[in-house]
């Protein structure tokens, strides 16, 4: 079980406490409960940012913060000729989404690891495309998980970040995160209320 970033000082409220079991760190019932809402429920603002990040047939992807495992799959739609890999902190969450990609798996074109944004467990310079979603402002260091993102991408490589209103990111702050972290040229769309940062790895 990994640590909980968050810690059991009681700073958090019970409300905050019953979320981040549920939906930061999915664990246990509440996280079994919060993976069942997740789950199915962003596909279109996935096809959204695959579409913005141009996940090419062969493209090999990244994604962190996978959850129930929804843009793993949709990329793998995509990259048909490609691989997809992924990570997530939660165990719950890593059986649930290798559960509902099971077929790609067992083919080879899909690998999801638990481990943490921080320590990719993954060879330098190994995707083209990598990709986070209402992921990156739980990271307890967000700018290592950016740092291994740059490691593990192409030097010509891009990411993409998405955030709904959940994330509490707002452009301003995605820019100022991402571009101090040496990302470079940081683009932001907005769709609703569902922002995508795309970026080129500096
Ligand atoms: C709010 S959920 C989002 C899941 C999915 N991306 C989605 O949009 O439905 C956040 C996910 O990030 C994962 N996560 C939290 N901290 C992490 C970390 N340090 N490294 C990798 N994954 C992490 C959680 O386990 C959880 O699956």
């Amino acid at each position: 079980m990994p640590p909980d970033p968050e810690g059991s000082n009681g700073e958090k409220t019970l409300t905050e406490r019953i979320l981040y079991r549920a939906f930061g760190l999915p664990t246990g019932p509440l996280g079994r409960i919060g993976g069942w809402i997740l789950a199915g429920g962003k596909d279109e603002m996935i096809e959204w940012m695959i579409e913005l990040l141009s996940v090419q047939p062969t493209d090999r992807v990244v994604e962190v913060g996978f959850g129930p495992g929804d843009g793993v799959r949709l990329a793998a739609e995509t990259a048909s000729d490609g691989f997809v890999a992924g990570v997530d902190y939660s165990e719950l969450m890593v059986r649930k989404a290798r559960e509902r990609n099971a077929a790609a798996i067992e083919a080879g074109t899909v690998d999801l690891r638990y481990g943490r944004a921080s320590e990719l467990p993954f060879e330098a310079d190994s995707f083209d495309k990598a990709f986070s979603i209402n992921s990156m402002q739980l990271w307890p260091d967000a700018q290592a998980g950016l740092e291994e993102l740059q490691r593990v991408l192409t030097p010509d490589g891009t990411a993409a970040f998405g955030a709904t209103p959940h994330a509490k990111h707002s452009p301003e702050d995605l820019t100022r995160i991402l571009s101090s972290a040496g990302f470079e040229a940081v683009q932001i769309h907005e769709r609703d209320r569902e922002i995508c940062a795309i970026v080129e790895n500096g």
